[in-house]
């Protein structure tokens, strides 16, 4: 058993690495940072005793997506895809240069789906697999912040819903995770510092454990589009239902973002 992970040398990631290796898979995990790799590597292999193989490279890059496509494609023991990779931006799109937002869509989107059309054929025949797509509660309501970040989730999260409508008659269970504020390097390295992070009203930050537990645990329970916590489930059926007029009224202008 195989588990293939991309964006674990940090955060959510490495703790479904983690995960994952203690559930018995060997993995194949990816980033850029390959002394953050090794990091997570070393203490998988100490703790689990599993196989942990290395790919190191830019989701962006055109060479390293075709490397691990090729992989994908490759190897019958993968039974797992995790795409977690992924970023922010740190200015809005309307003062940012184009190749920032087009980064996004190659992480979030393109490598993403790359990954999952390389893997699918193989999955089907096997009739068994599992993908899961890191999206955001970001994708479900359109935010002051950053217009890329989460119309690339809630893409991904669509694309994730439309699969699971097909896939689940092949064997292939499909998941969007769609954590709210989660405490890793993500906004710290969007310059939010670590004591900014924290609970505001129904908005509560969480650990990358109780996201990977919900995404966990919602692999048997065959749930689909999966939102850690109970106050952001909520808060996603409050913003679901209030009138987009009023929404926009609420939300016009307020931003995380420093200006
Ligand atoms: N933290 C939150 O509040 C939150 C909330 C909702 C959703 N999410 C989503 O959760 C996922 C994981 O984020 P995180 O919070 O765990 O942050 P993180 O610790 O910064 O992890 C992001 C991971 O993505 C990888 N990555 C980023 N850009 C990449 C690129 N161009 N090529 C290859 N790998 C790349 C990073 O690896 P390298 O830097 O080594 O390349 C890192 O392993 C993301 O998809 C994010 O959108 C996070």
């Amino acid at each position: 058993m195989v588990a293939f992970i991309t964006g674990a040398s940090s955060g959510i990631g490495a703790e479904f690495a983690r995960r994952f290796a203690a559930n018995g898979y060997d993995l194949i995990i990816t980033g850029r940072r390959k002394d953050f790799l090794n990091r997570v590597a070393d203490e998988i292999k100490t703790m689990y005793g599993r196989t942990v193989t290395i790919k190191t490279g830019d989701l962006a890059d055109p060479n390293h997506l075709a490397e691990l496509v090729d992989l994908l494609r490759n190897s019958p023991d993968i039974d797992v895809l995790v795409n977690n990779a992924g970023l922010g931006l740190k200015k809005h799109f309307i003062e940012d240069d184009i190749g920032n937002p087009d980064l996004l869509l190659d992480v979030h989107l393109r490598a993403a789906m790359h990954l999952m059309h390389a893997i699918i054929p193989g999955m089907t025949l096997r009739k068994h697999g599992t993908i899961i797509n890191v999206s955001s509660i970001a994708g479900f309501s359109p935010t002051a912040s950053d217009p890329t970040y989460g119309a690339t989730k809630a893409f991904l999260t669509l694309f994730t819903e439309s699969l699971h409508l097909v896939l689940h008659e092949h064997g292939i269970t499909v998941q969007a995770l769609c954590p709210g504020f989660t405490w890793t390097n993500f906004h710290e390295k969007l310059g939010m510092p670590k004591e900014e992070q924290k609970h505001r009203g129904i908005l509560r930050w969480t650990t990358v454990e109780k996201v990977v537990d919900a995404s966990m645990k919602a692999l048997q329970s065959g749930t689909v589009v999966v939102i850690p916590g109970f106050l952001n489930r909520l808060a996603m059926k409050i913003v679901a239902l209030v009138p987009r007029r009023i929404y926009y009224r609420i939300m016009k202008g307020k931003t995380l973002r420093r200006r």
